[in-house]
């Protein structure tokens, strides 16, 4: 009854509602947006009201895109009949703000400058993106919102390839529509030096320019071993005007700058201009631009106290452009053989009481947080800096994975994320067929969507040294704007909602959808970005001792298709509605479908060898390394081989035997049992020394079939290579496989350390 009435109520005032009432599109999603009835319309009597003299420039700003939008020009008039409203009110989070738009004028409200700046940003959200004639009409809503993490960042990497101030300010506008606040500009490495240095010239008419590859982004390594030296007009600078009038533009879109000057490896730009910086200046490094034609050294000496002059007169005039708290020092990569053959390193190791070379990047990275700590700032560099002990206040940027981010934060020292997955933006994004050439890697924008910046390892308390997280887009394979944009967007986008909104907000499917929004206005703005990823990803789960495999795909409003003997799918193809169970050797390909069309240029491909174990859960006496940990739980039985990447497909164990034992749920009767497994030398992955078999029918009491020793040589760089026995027929409800853990082989980089083992398969016929 009474829910009867409630309709007719409905229906009696549903007049009244627009029902064309849509949440706007909001990337970052607020924390809660109200929509009302009623609209507002920005016309030319429409005025900006400020009592706060510091909201000026925010007032210019907001009238600058209101104008570039619509031509119109809003007063700054007490007297404006229709206003737009900015009170600051300090009982709002910092860096928060409430847009509240009604029929009468919209109001910001938040207790600084940067709040009120992004309360613009949301609301410019809700209107054209580009030059309109159309009214400037707004639903009326309240949206309450505040950031989730502080540091929320880009990073673009100018020495690989060097970009100019202009398309600088194009991504410092992009970052500042989806609200990200820290910009790390990466200034210096092996690629060129981009920074006018009043005290070293060289830096900028040497090291700034290298031989043109142009066509070949990352190939010049090669090509200037052979170079005409007269070619090298590759590259550029920034004068410390053009980075000063950077920091000026970003600061008005409430953007930190934060400068990185790369030490003390990845500076082989440094030791073209001057050699004697390096631990053996003996070498002839020529005319500009040949800086890696010869056996080229990258480090800075740490035993030469020139060096640390040099560093320190360079961040001298650094730290007079850039007002940011933090200098990223860089840290990353430090190759330490010039280290350790050079005389006045090891001295240095010596006189310091020092262990070893670790300590000794250790030393060098003290060394100048001390002198940056003096000019009241603070250092943050990559996790290599962890190495050889932390120096005592540095921030540290996790980005070999989380581990660093973990480490450092149970230290108590702040942390920003940026782990090569996902936070990599150089990485493919979808494809790779039909994608610009990447430096590899797979980082999808679910996968971006998906990422959790406060590490699981870490409790609430160790949580808060998360600063937050940052993508990172290093440029050896991106030569121009087009290009960097493409790479950027969206993943920027998707990682701006991942640091700012609650995680309750986050929900990919209503980010997709919201997104499509987006990219019509990248698409009006002459913006270059990536449509989708259109490869279906096949996850295969076991379930009560059964393999079934789920399809799923990114692609807004895809359909996904699939055949399973190894025919090319097509919109007319077996639709996929539920898991698949695999029962029998297959050749799975599969394909999204938007609009009745097939997407992507290669359809997704899957073998599974069928077998009695699939599906079999698996248990390890000891765990499976966290960074391989291939499809999952029972990656040992879902009938998948391992491949060349192998970050796929491969269950990993370090320093430890693989002891698994695989339960098929009742007895079988069995005569073949092979376990797969790899050599990859270069990556410290070795076959194990032996195998042993077992199987049993109580799970208790263990029969020993075979113990096969690795009949194949460790000096082998690639081995796919299968330990194999056969028997006669017989019952086995468990197997047990022990898998020998060997150190790296003598001669091996690695001689004497613990190797890896990667397993793929335990197949039983
Ligand atoms: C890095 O990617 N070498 C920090
Ligand atoms: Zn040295």
């Amino acid at each position: 009854m009474q829910f009867n009435k409630f309709i007719l109520l409905l229906a009696i005032i549903s007049p009244l509602f627009s029902f064309s009432q849509k949440a706007p599109s909001i990337i970052p999603k607020p924390n809660s947006i109200v929509l009302n009835n009623g609209m507002f319309t920005i016309d030319k009597n429409t005025g900006i009201q400020f009592a706060d003299k510091t909201l000026k420039p925010t007032a210019v700003y907001l009238s600058d895109c209101i104008k570039h939008i619509s031509g119109i020009s809003l007063t700054q008039n007490a007297g404006a009949k229709k206003l737009i409203a900015f009170v600051i009110d300090k009982s709002i989070a910092k860096e928060g703000y409430q847009l509240n738009i009604t029929e009468k004028g919209i109001t910001i409200k938040a207790s600084s400058p940067t709040g009120i700046f992004y309360g613009i940003q949301s609301l410019l959200q809700t209107l054209p993106a580009i030059r309109t004639n159309a009214p400037l009409t707004v639903q009326a809503m309240q949206i309450t919102d505040q950031p989730r993490f502080q540091w929320r960042g880009m990073h673009l990497d100018v020495s690989r390839h060097f970009f100019s101030i202009e398309i600088i300010k194009e991504y410092l506008d992009l970052m500042a529509s989806y609200k990200l606040n820290t910009f790390h500009w990466h200034l210096t490495d092996g690629g060129g030096w981009r920074l006018e240095i009043k005290q070293y010239p060289k830096l900028t008419e040497q090291a700034a320019w290298r031989v043109d590859a142009w066509g070949k982004p990352w190939s010049w390594y090669e090509l200037a071993f052979n170079a005409d030296k007269n070619r090298s007009t590759y590259g550029g600078y920034y004068t410390q005007e053009q980075a000063k009038e950077v920091v000026a533009y970003a600061a008005k879109l409430h953007i930190t700058v934060v400068p990185e000057i790369e030490m003390p490896g990845h500076s082989e730009e440094v030791m073209a201009a001057y050699p004697q910086l390096s631990c053996h200046s003996i070498f002839h490094f020529g005319q500009s631009g040949d800086f890696f034609a010869s056996k080229m050294e990258g480090n800075f000496c740490a035993g030469n106290d020139s060096s640390f002059t040099f560093i320190q007169d360079v961040l001298t005039e650094v730290m007079a452009i850039f007002p940011s708290n933090y200098i990223h020092i860089g840290g990353d990569e430090v190759e330490k053989e010039s280290w350790k053959t050079c005389a006045k390193c090891q001295l240095r190791i010596k006189n310091e009481g020092l262990k070893n070379e670790e300590e000794l990047q250790s030393y060098f990275i003290k060394r100048i947080e001390k002198f940056v700590l003096a000019k009241d700032r603070k250092i943050i560099g990559w996790d290599e800096i962890l190495e050889g002990g932390l120096a005592p206040t540095a921030t540290v940027m996790s980005w070999r994975g989380e581990k660093g981010g973990v480490e450092a934060a149970k230290m108590k020292h702040f942390v920003v994320m940026t782990p090569g997955s996902p936070c990599y933006f150089d990485h493919y994004q979808a494809g790779p067929e039909g994608e610009p050439q990447a430096i590899g890697g797979f980082n999808s924008l679910m996968k971006v969507y998906n990422y959790e910046p406060i590490p699981k390892e870490l409790n609430e308390e160790e949580s808060k040294f998360v600063l937050g997280a940052q993508g990172n887009v290093w440029t050896e394979y991106i030569a121009t704007a087009e290009h960097l944009e493409y790479m950027v967007l969206p993943r920027m986008p998707a990682l701006a909602e991942v640091l700012w909104s609650s995680k309750e907000q986050r929900n990919w499917d209503d980010f997709n959808s919201r997104l499509q929004n987006h990219f019509v206005a990248f698409e009006q703005k002459g913006l270059h970005y990536c449509a989708g990823n259109y490869t279906v990803n096949i996850v295969p789960n076991t379930v009560d001792g059964k393999l079934l495999v789920t399809l799923n795909s990114e692609a807004w409003n895809g359909k996904i298709f699939y055949t399973t003997h190894g025919e090319e799918p097509t919109a007319q193809s077996m639709p996929y509605t539920q898991p698949i169970l695999i029962d029998s050797s297959i050749e799975l390909k599969a394909v999204v479908v938007v609009n009745g069309r097939v997407m992507g240029l290669k359809a997704a491909r899957q073998i599974f060898t069928f077998h009695q174990a699939m599906g079999s859960e698996v248990k390890y006496t000891f765990p499976v390394s966290d960074y391989y940990k291939g499809d999952g739980p029972n990656t040992l039985t879902d009938g998948i081989r391992g491949t060349a990447i192998i970050g796929k497909n491969w269950h990993g164990f370090s320093g430890k035997d693989m002891v698994a034992t695989i339960d098929m749920g009742s007895q079988k009767s069995i005569h073949k049992i092979s376990v797969g497994f790899l050599q990859a030398y270069n990556r410290w992955i070795f076959l194990p020394s032996s195998v042993t078999i077992e199987v049993s029918n109580d799970g208790v009491n263990f029969t020993t079939i075979q113990a096969i020793n690795n009949p194949i040589s460790t000096s082998e760089l690639q081995v796919f290579y299968d330990f194999t026995c056969s028997f006669a027929s017989r019952s086995a409800h468990y197997i047990r496989v022990t898998a020998k853990n060997t150190n790296c082989p003598e001669g091996h980089p690695g001689a004497g350390k613990a190797a890896w083992i990667f397993a793929d398969e335990i197949i039983v016929e």
